[in-house]
């Protein structure tokens, strides 16, 4: 299978934070921005592979900073590694003003997707093949955080 580069897989989307998306502060209710992480993130897997996939993992899940109703809300994502049948997703939520248009990095998130072939068992996905210097970073430490998982796993089982 001929690998592919994370940015054949990208994915970007953008929303406006409308009052049905908050909490009673009047900030992004996280369940709202957990749902759009997860959405934008299968999307990704899904180019990548060309199958379907599952959510196996929410490997991390960091709210830095606060988004408010009317803030506008840019999510990237794309397959940072693909090992056999799994591959794992960077979201970056990004909050921008509306008017300024200025930025910051409000969430960050790792996911691990696997692919499933029509017996809906874990089928194999293309290798990655990061070409730029953030890609080739992202790739290096999530290799790191696999095999963390990993040793993890083991030394619990
Ligand atoms: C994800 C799932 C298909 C894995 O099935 P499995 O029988 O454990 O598969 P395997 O042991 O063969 O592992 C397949 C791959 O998944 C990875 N994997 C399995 N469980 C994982 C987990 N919890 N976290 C990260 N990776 C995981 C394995 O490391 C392996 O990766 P590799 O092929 O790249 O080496 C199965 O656990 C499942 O269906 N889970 C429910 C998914 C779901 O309902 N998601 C929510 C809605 S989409």
């Amino acid at each position: 299978m001929a690998g592919k580069k994370p940015s054949e897989s990208s994915v970007e989307s953008r929303y406006v934070l409308m009052p049905g998306h908050a909490n009673p502060q009047g900030t992004a209710f996280g369940g709202v921005i957990m749902a759009w992480i997860d959405m934008i993130a299968s999307m990704a897997a899904q180019r990548h592979c060309g199958k379907e996939v599952v959510t196996a993992n929410i490997d991390s899940l960091s709210f830095k900073k606060p988004i408010r109703v009317g803030d506008h809300v840019v999510l990237k994502s794309c397959v940072n590694y693909a090992g056999r049948s799994s591959m794992e997703v960077g979201v970056r939520v990004i909050r921008e003003d509306p008017y300024s248009a200025e930025q910051s990095i409000a969430t960050t998130a790792h996911l691990t997707f696997v692919a499933l072939g029509e017996n809906k068992r874990p089928v194999g996905v293309a290798e990655i093949l990061p070409e730029t210097e953030d890609e080739k970073r992202r790739y290096g430490n999530a290799k790191l955080r696999v095999a963390a998982r990993k040793e993890l796993l083991r030394k619990m089982s």
